[in-house]
């Protein structure tokens, strides 16, 4: 399954991006005692061939995985934008909860990322994205940060996770959790991995397209 795997030091915090199938590496794989999750699960448009059915079932056991996978004392971010199909709104927030909720882990923020100014009709996407923390044990004793993060910051391709949510996400965690390692199973071209390290955090991804995968590794 997994066809290549590189390590490469970003100051003193390492990188390592694993190109596969993030369902069955998680399967496989233990993963570190000191992890959290953020990442942005593929839209079904990505999973060509696949119904509406059949991606939501999958999305919905892929949120629970990885919340199973996250440490006791670690977190689970999932950052989703909701899509139009056949006449309905697929609400990606509704999803995750069933996911969670399958791991037994607890809702403890969910922010709201501008995608186009507030107040601006956004075309054919919503003009926001959800950003929601769930966790096995960790308790929701203090780090209240904005619930609304007005710019999602640079993206370097369509579907990026904007850099000022991946900024918010890795610092909540660096800042109110003693995990110290981010692990993104849908790591694209690597924007939390590079935050991640910038923040001095150990980063893991797995990609399953090679070409985004090698951009990961490289990504400053
Ligand atoms: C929504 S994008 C995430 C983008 C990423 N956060 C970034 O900033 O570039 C989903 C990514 O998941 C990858 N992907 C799709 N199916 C996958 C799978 N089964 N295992 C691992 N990666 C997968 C896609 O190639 C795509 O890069």
């Amino acid at each position: 399954m997994t066809k290549k795997s590189q390590r490469r030091a970003s100051s003193a915090a390492m990188r390592n991006v694993i190109c596969g199938d993030a369902g069955a590496y998680l399967r496989s794989h233990d993963t570190p005692t000191d992890a959290s999750f953020v990442t942005s699960l593929p839209d079904v448009s990505e999973l060509r061939g696949q119904t509406l059915d059949a991606w939501r079932a999958w999305f919905i056991d892929t949120v629970a995985l990885v919340a199973a996978k996250s440490a006791a004392n670690g977190v689970a971010i999932f950052f989703q934008t909701d899509v139009f199909r056949n006449g309905q709104w697929i609400d990606k927030s509704y999803l995750c909860h069933q996911g969670a909720e399958r791991a037994g882990a607890r809702l403890l923020w969910h922010k709201i990322v501008c995608r186009v100014p507030a107040g601006s009709v956004a075309d054919g996407r919503p003009g926001y994205a959800h950003m929601l923390c769930f966790a096995r044990e960790l308790p929701m004793t203090s780090g209240f940060t904005p619930d609304v993060i007005p710019d999602l910051g640079s993206m370097d391709w369509s579907k990026a996770m904007g850099r000022n949510a991946c900024v918010a996400a890795c610092e909540w965690i660096r800042d109110h959790t003693e995990t110290r390692t981010i692990i993104d199973p849908f790591c694209g071209t690597g924007t939390v991995l590079a935050v991640a390290n910038e923040l001095g955090l150990e980063a893991l991804g797995i990609e399953i397209d090679e070409a985004r995968a090698e951009r990961a590794r490289r990504k400053k």
